[in-house]
């Protein structure tokens, strides 16, 4: 079997095929378009179409590359981590924006959050955290494999910091869905339960989020967060009743799932 006869008739979307092919073989896309009549061996044929039926029965993309692109860079994915989002993106866009001197980053998963801004702002001193180890296991590879310094920590959100710890930004990207919601895709059956899911709505650890951060942010600190447009006004109202952040930036068409709450 060679590429072109493969790609006329894998069942999966060409791109994708094109992109499962590419990364077994090794080589670059162009290859496969400069090289139509390239055969397979048996090892490679068997390891296309195994990648190939993991696509088709609905498991995304990133989980079989085992990586996904984030802002321009390439991060080591696997099944403990959420695979990030290209909406996330608006997030770093926020957080370049605010100047911070320091960031912690909740929830840091696959650590694209806080390995983004480590590349983007290398003056900036950069904590992050998760409560889960194997995906802080990923994170340090991502940090590695970038060159970054960031201080990792396990912590079910800001619980194991000393309270001494403080931070001009601390950004949150936390499991805001909510299992009820209708419109939800089969693809996300394939992540984390606990990357994506959180009672009260979605809300459960954005509240406590809002709650924990005031002790850990510098005075005018920020608190960065992603939440789906439905929720933001009720994220709002909470902060504001909460009496610790006195400034709310609501998302705009750029960064439709940001949050910015200001430390009173
Ligand atoms: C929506 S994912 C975000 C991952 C990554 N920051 C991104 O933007 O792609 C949420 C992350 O929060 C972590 N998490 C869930 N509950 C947590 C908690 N109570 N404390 C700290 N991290 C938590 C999950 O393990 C997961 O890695």
């Amino acid at each position: 079997m060679n590429v072109s006869s493969w790609l006329r008739e894998s069942p999966i979307q060409r791109l994708d095929s094109e992109l499962i092919i590419a990364h077994i073989l090794g080589k670059e896309r162009s290859f496969l378009h400069a090289h139509p009549e390239y055969e397979f061996s048996e090892t490679e044929l068997a390891q296309i179409r195994a990648a190939t039926e993991r696509r088709a029965s609905g498991e995304p993309l990133a989980y079989i590359l085992g990586y996904k692109e984030f802002y321009g860079r390439i991060f080591k994915v696997t099944k403990d981590t959420l695979i990030p989002r290209p909406e996330t993106e608006a997030l770093i866009i926020e957080a370049i924006s605010l100047r911070p001197k320091s960031v912690l980053d909740v929830g840091t998963g696959s650590g694209c959050i806080a390995v983004t801004l480590s590349k983007e702002l290398p003056s900036v001193s950069i904590s992050a955290v998760d409560i889960s180890k194997e995906a802080l296991a990923v994170a340090k590879e991502n940090a590695q494999k970038h060159h970054v310094q960031i201080a990792f920590m396990q912590s079910d959100l800001l619980s194991n910091l000393h309270k001494e710890q403080k931070y001009d930004l601390i950004i949150a990207n936390l499991p805001y869905v909510d299992k009820n919601w209708t419109w939800l895709g089969a693809e996300l059956s394939f992540e984390p339960e606990s990357a994506l899911f959180a009672e009260d709505g979605g809300l459960e650890l954005i509240k406590k989020i809002i709650l924990q951060a005031p002790s850990h942010l510098n005075p005018h600190g920020h608190l960065l967060l992603e939440a789906d447009q439905i929720q933001h006004q009720t994220i709002i109202d909470f902060a504001q009743k909460s009496g610790y952040f006195e400034s709310v930036k609501k998302a705009d068409e750029k960064s439709a799932l940001a949050l910015v709450l200001q430390l009173r």
